[in-house]
């Protein structure tokens, strides 16, 4: 009898650990977004999936999150961004790719920030930042430029930001590292 009660002390304390360890993921998540740094600790690289809340994104901003010791660009791309994405005539790309089949939802654009060419963080995420002549993001090693839909437009880089895989858990919150279904 004793040792059932033991057991069932410990699978608790086990539960209440499991639960408190995903809980930190979500805090951890969140906290992500205010951070610039590209420095991750060995503890983010080892995250199979990260949540993110993206209500308080506004219309035209972008925010930065880690995952699996990648930057991970979310922007909230305007009307006017979301239009020169669309209207763009598919002979004119180095990575032939419709912004439809880069998106889920046309407002928000999240894509790896790396560098296609040889792995540089492009620059772009705030309004003031050097985007380029496409209105995206800039790489400063070699002058790739990107545009609204993360792809290749101008410079040595031979492919589009890659997309990666995510899910919309609401309208206003994303699961980055999981398939949408
Ligand atoms: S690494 Fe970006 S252009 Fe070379």
């Amino acid at each position: 009898m004793q040792k059932i009660e033991n057991n069932k002390k410990s699978r608790r304390d086990f539960l209440i650990l499991a639960s408190s360890a995903m809980g930190g993921v979500g805090i951890a998540g969140a906290t992500w977004t205010l951070i610039d740094s590209m420095n991750p600790a060995a503890d983010a690289l080892a995250v199979a999936s990260v949540d993110v809340n993206l209500a308080p994104v506004k219309e035209g901003q972008a925010i930065t999150v880690m995952w699996q010791g990648k930057p991970i660009f979310i922007r909230r791309r305007t009307p006017d961004e979301i239009k020169a994405a669309v209207n763009v005539n598919m002979n004119e790309l180095v990575d032939p790719q419709a912004d439809k089949d880069r998106v889920q939802k046309p407002e928000w654009l999240v894509v790896i920030g790396v560098c296609t060419h040889l792995g540089c963080v492009p620059s772009g995420q705030k309004v003031s930042d050097n985007r380029g002549h496409f209105g995206g993001w800039f790489c400063p090693c070699h002058g790739s430029e990107y545009d609204t839909s993360g792809r290749i437009r101008k410079g040595p880089a031979p492919k589009n930001l890659e997309v990666p895989h995510y899910r919309f858990l609401s309208d206003h919150s994303i699961r980055i590292g999981e398939e949408a279904v």
